[in-house]
């Protein structure tokens, strides 16, 4: 039970008039908190792949269902080679992950990172960039799964739901049903604590991962030689363009990262458990696009709704394997919302216990061991944010803010091999420190290929986050009493 008032008190590491914007939170200290939370503690059940299922639960979703179809006529068969590039970006900054998911296993992932090594400031900002790519990107995969669902209700029964309840308030409509009702789904879910939680994840990572073996089993039967030639026709741009489109696709790889502190071993498994996710999606998502566009041409993807399903009904024939298809992407895209909100609530437990955000955050209910209340305000958050706002550059912002985070574990990984070169590690990032300086790189080369309304968005978000730390994190902060 942590009570601030109680709280033990904290290292000499931490005291001290240091500026407020740069006093950090000690590794020791992250660690031995880990678990408790206001009025009980996180319950430690989760596996090694229970974990790696969270991760890629998280990952695998809208962007092989959905982004594939935008991607394929920017680079033409070459697409594959695009999610090569992509993979690999998000590899250097997986290998920094596990490195600290492995020496610092809490829950508030990157965040948790920089608070240990660059300060409360640059902390907050990262958490900051988390709710971008955790809380909105649940809200903006929700939209699209009511799409989805659309689909699939007009392939089965031939009819959709109406626009004035399937669009948003301010985008024609009154409010988008579908993508509140699944968010809301999803909290039922979580309220039931990490282990329940894990199970249903892990039903619905196996459905989804079957769903796109089967396209690859069935769409390889429609292969035209042919359809790969020219390989790359719109060149070298169209393939790094395409691959910048397919970043969102590796998004949710370091999902396992908010569970460190309900791991069974999380030291031993957080490292395992991203490289391993990270390893499964790129393997699956470069056979799909190989398939795909071996089986449609290229520009064929253009203005194609869901793709894949097309190609399934285009090899088979018949309706039936599209309908499957449609029917497994709903179900990833439902997951991908569950596993990210699961992470969202987790990374604002870690900073409510640090005093960042309300307390609330951290409460955790003693019989299912699940922040609840934590769960039902986030949830809430982010139906109301896919029911009635429409979304738009926020949404594309995303990408921006977790390539914002992903940069920052870079650098964190640096910073801390140099403050704590001797603290036992179970992971190493290989090629130290030639591979997080490219995965700083890569990042940065990222966010600068997205275009200028993303980065205004951005931008916006930024400038209110440091608003709100001002107004109330840096006083409220449990370092901030500690030092008073
Ligand atoms: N990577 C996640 C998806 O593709 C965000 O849906």
């Amino acid at each position: 039970m942590l009570d601030h008032d109680q709280a033990p008190p904290l290292p000499k590491e931490s005291r001290g008039p240091v500026n407020p914007l740069f006093r950090r939170k000690p590794v020791e200290q992250l660690v031995s908190e880990g678990g408790q939370g206001e009025g009980g503690a996180l319950r430690r059940s989760l596996t090694m792949w229970q974990l790696t299922m969270i991760s890629i639960g998280a990952t695998l979703g809208t962007g092989i269902f959905v982004v594939l179809g935008e991607a394929a006529p920017k680079a033409g068969p070459a697409v594959t080679i695009s999610f090569i590039i992509a993979g690999l970006t998000a590899l250097f900054s997986a290998l920094s992950y596990a490195e600290l998911a492995g020496s610092v296993p809490v829950s508030g992932s990157s965040y948790s990172y920089a608070y240990a090594t660059m300060g409360e400031f640059i902390a907050w900002v990262c958490g900051w960039c988390l709710v971008l790519e955790y809380a909105v990107s649940v809200s903006a995969v929700a939209v699209g799964w009511g799409q989805y669902l659309n689909e699939l209700l007009d392939g089965i029964f031939g009819f959709t739901i109406p626009e004035s309840l399937s669009t948003p308030l301010f985008d024609g409509g009154f409010i988008n049903l579908p993508s509140l009702v699944v968010v809301l789904l999803a909290m039922v879910f979580l309220m039931r604590g990490a282990k329940e939680s894990a199970r249903i994840n892990t039903i619905m990572v196996v459905i989804k991962v079957v769903t796109l073996l089967l396209f690859i089993g069935i769409g390889v039967l429609g292969i035209k030689s042919g359809n790969y030639a020219p390989l790359a026709p719109l060149g070298i741009t169209g393939i790094s363009a395409a691959a910048s489109t397919l970043f969102f696709s590796y998004i949710g790889f370091d999902a396992a990262s908010t569970a460190g502190e309900e791991a069974k071993n999380p030291k031993k498994d957080l490292p395992r458990a991203i490289m391993l996710s990270l390893g499964i999606v790129t393997v699956l998502y470069c056979l799909v696009a190989f398939v795909a566009v071996g089986a449609m041409p290229w520009q064929d993807f253009e203005g194609t709704e869901a793709a894949l399903a097309q190609i399934m009904t285009d090899v088979t024939g018949g309706s039936f394997w599209g309908i499957v298809l449609a029917a497994g992407a709903v179900v990833a895209i439902a997951s991908v919302v569950f596993a990210v909100l699961y992470g969202q609530t987790r990374i604002l437990f870690a900073m409510s216990r640090d005093g960042l955000v309300p307390k609330v955050f951290a409460k955790v209910d003693e019989k299912t061991g699940a922040p609840r209340a934590n769960v039902v305000i986030v949830s809430l958050f982010c139906g109301a944010l896919a029911a009635f706002v429409p979304l738009g550059e926020l949404a594309n912002a995303t990408s921006i803010g977790t390539l914002f985070a992903f940069a920052l574990v870079n650098v964190a990984v640096v910073i801390l091999r140099r403050t704590k070169p001797d603290m036992p590690r179970t992971f190493k990032v290989a090629l130290f420190p030639v591979t997080p300086i490219l995965g700083f790189i890569a990042c940065g080369y990222m966010m600068y290929s997205l275009p200028m309304p993303t980065w205004i968005a951005f931008g916006v978000w930024m400038v209110v986050g440091v608003v709100v730390y001002f107004l109330y994190g840096v006083r409220r902060s449990r370092l901030a009493t500690a030092e008073m």
